[in-house]
């Protein structure tokens, strides 16, 4: 069955011919402006922000554009297929959505609208620890939609436990431990506004809702929500772990477990090394070391010395079908995306997010097959030159 994501344009095109526009801009490095003249400064900032100078989310978008697609020709590739599978989940295309905390500061249904996208598309939903929905309620959402759970890796370890146990009784099927986040950068955009939404009660529905994390508590969240947030920040920040913590995860939870935030192609190996099943070259976006490396400039030698024993995943400054297309090039065998749906989801709710990811599909579909390939397999580093 070939891909049907392109159809996406026609659909636009046949639209207008009623008056018919789409219900925002298609264009995704415009995205951003739209999503700030729609939110307060404080959501707006929490989300574009980056850490310190700005200088690693300005890096990430660098080492795209210096990357340029090779155009193909006559190697029909009317027909393109760009379904995948990763550690056992099949999705329509090689693209997750990023876990994204705090989402109800975009819009109250937060995760649950992205769920409910996620899931029309068939795409992979990542949920964050940090959702300010429950896991059960967006398993609810999710359907039967295929969903991985991030964890923001707690240093109680019965709260840990209970968390990832719920996770799997929601149908969760993979593990995303979250490693550059122990404590969050230092992020002026943020502090500047003193805000940060953990610290007002948003974003903590997972542990509140969670037995073992009530269990420690004097009074419960909904008496006394400032000491359970408080008891909380901690347990989730300001730990470091050790690659001797591993097994623990692996004891606990009985699916694929990735790595995300590695940037460095020792730091992969020890992921194989240590059994791990993937791992995710990312730099969280920019919004942790500020003068960081672009997480795609170290995803080719990330590729080299683990891509033939785990799953390679890429994030960090995907915009575009190019985007992804180049990502798969340096060895990515999918990608996730973080900023773009956040702000469709600011701008439309459920809409909003699937008109994000249905046009991000289509661009991908679209520029792969102009480029002369027809399957997310087939783009390799002779795809591309240095612009
Ligand atoms: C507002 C926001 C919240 C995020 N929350 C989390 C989170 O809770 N857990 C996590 O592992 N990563 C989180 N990330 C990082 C994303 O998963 C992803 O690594 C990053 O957004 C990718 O870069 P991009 O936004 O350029 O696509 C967050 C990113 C943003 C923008």
């Amino acid at each position: 069955m070939g891909s049907t994501f392109g159809a996406y344009q026609s659909e636009i095109y046949l639209n207008g011919l009623d008056g018919r526009l789409p219900p925002f801009t298609t264009d995704p490095t415009a995205l951003e402006d739209s999503a700030r003249e729609r939110l307060e400064p404080g959501p707006f900032r929490y989300v574009a922000g980056a850490a310190g100078s700005g200088a690693t989310a300005r890096a990430n978008r660098e080492a795209f554009d210096r990357r340029r697609i090779v155009p193909r020709m006559l190697r029909d590739a009317t027909v393109r297929d760009l379904r995948t599978t990763v550690l056992g989940t099949e999705m329509p295309a090689p693209v997750l959505l990023a876990p994204v905390g705090v989402q109800s500061i975009l819009h109250p249904d937060g995760e649950l609208a992205t769920a409910r996208a996620a899931t029309s598309l068939g795409v992979p939903m990542v949920l964050s620890t940090a959702s300010s929905h429950t896991i059960e309620d967006v398993a609810g959402a999710s359907g039967d939609g295929p969903r991985w759970y991030q964890l923001y890796w707690p240093n109680d370890d019965e709260v840990c436990v209970s968390i990832l146990g719920r996770a799997r009784a929601a149908g969760f099927t993979t593990l995303v431990v979250t490693l550059d986040t122990w404590t969050l950068a230092w992020r002026p955009h943020d502090l500047d506004l003193s805000y940060l939404p953990f610290i007002r009660g948003v974003g903590t529905a997972i542990p509140f809702s969670d037995p073992a994390f009530r269990a420690g508590l004097a009074k419960s969240p909904e008496e006394d929500p400032i000491s359970a947030v408080l008891r909380w920040v901690p347990m989730f920040t300001g730990t470091d772990r050790s690659w001797d913590r591993l097994p623990f995860l692996r004891e606990h939870w009985d699916g694929p477990i990735v790595l995300k935030g590695i940037q460095h192609p020792d730091d992969a190996r020890r992921a194989a090394d240590a059994g791990m099943d993937g791992i995710v070259v990312s730099n969280h976006g920019g919004r942790q070391v500020d003068g960081a490396v672009a997480s795609l400039d170290v995803l080719p030698e990330i590729a080299e010395a683990v891509g033939d024993r785990i799953e390679v995943l890429f994030d960090s400054g995907v915009r575009t079908g190019a985007d992804v297309l180049k990502a798969l090039a340096l060895g990515a065998r999918a990608v996730l995306v973080g900023r773009p749906y956040a702000y469709g989801l600011a701008l439309g709710g459920e809409d909003g997010v699937r008109h994000v990811l249905r046009g991000l599909l289509a661009d991908l579909d679209l520029t792969l097959g102009l480029s002369g390939h027809r399957s997310p397999a087939e783009p390799s580093p002779d795809s591309l030159r240095y612009g």
